[in-house]
């Protein structure tokens, strides 16, 4: 079962609540909402203020991908604000077990991103409580980034050693999804396939998101 997450990141802000509308119109379930502060990554974004606002207006499952330090400092907010999911970066916490706890206990689930270069190893401890594991295909901070292919195998193991293992944890794929690269994601396992610049930068993001469930094998 194979999900298309839109990302929001490259969404026009001006208009973003027609926007949301759009791909939830073309049976998106899932909504993937990047937010950045300046320090972890190059590049800023929004905070639950804006997650509060989208809220009243979708149904979709909210899944927060936290790119900051100290993710422990925001994540009261953020399910304060109506957010479903939280993921953040295993590269900023020196107590993920204990933020895992934390987004547990405010009644959400709980993801752990990886960069391109971190290896799955860190995961070995904890991924038996995580619900989600994050895997970039980008380095995160920016939209429209090309997919880096070095990370195929790390979903291949992922995917397998999930298998073997009978956990019902997801494997989510974020960067430089599109026609093209959704096939091969898909493939190599993952479930969740987020897409920003594929749906958003697109004449038609609800047709688009239509297609990039054709291409990942979706009806
Ligand atoms: C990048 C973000 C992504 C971004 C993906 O740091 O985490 O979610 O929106 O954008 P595309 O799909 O354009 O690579
Ligand atoms: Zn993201």
């Amino acid at each position: 079962m194979i999900q298309i997450a839109p990302s929001i990141l490259s969404a026009d802000f001006s208009r973003l609540g027609e926007q949301v509308q759009l791909v939830e119109d073309a049976g998106a379930e899932v909504l993937h909402i990047d937010v950045m502060d300046g320090h972890f990554v190059p590049n800023l974004t929004f905070g639950p203020s804006l997650v509060k606002s989208l809220r009243d207006h979708s149904r979709m499952r909210f899944d927060v991908h936290l790119m900051v330090e100290e993710p422990e400092r925001f994540i009261a907010d953020f399910a304060a604000a109506g957010a479903d999911h939280i993921t953040f970066h295993l590269e900023t916490s020196r107590h993920a077990h204990r933020v895992i706890q934390q987004i547990k206990e405010l009644g959400m689930t709980a993801g752990i991103a990886l960069n391109p270069a971190t290896p799955l190893d860190g995961l070995k401890y904890i991924l038996q409580d995580l619900d989600m594991v994050l895997l970039m295909t980008v380095n995160p901070g920016f939209g429209g980034q090309n997919f880096i292919s070095n990370v195929i195998p790390k979903i291949q193991v992922l995917h397998r050693h999930l298998e073997q293992t009978q956990s019902s944890c997801l494997i989510e794929v974020d960067g430089g999804v599109n026609l093209e690269t959704a096939p091969v994601v898909a493939n190599a396992g993952a479930h969740i396939l987020v897409a920003g610049a594929a749906v958003f930068a697109q004449p038609d993001p609800k047709q688009a998101v239509l297609e990039l469930r054709q291409a990942a094998g979706l009806k």
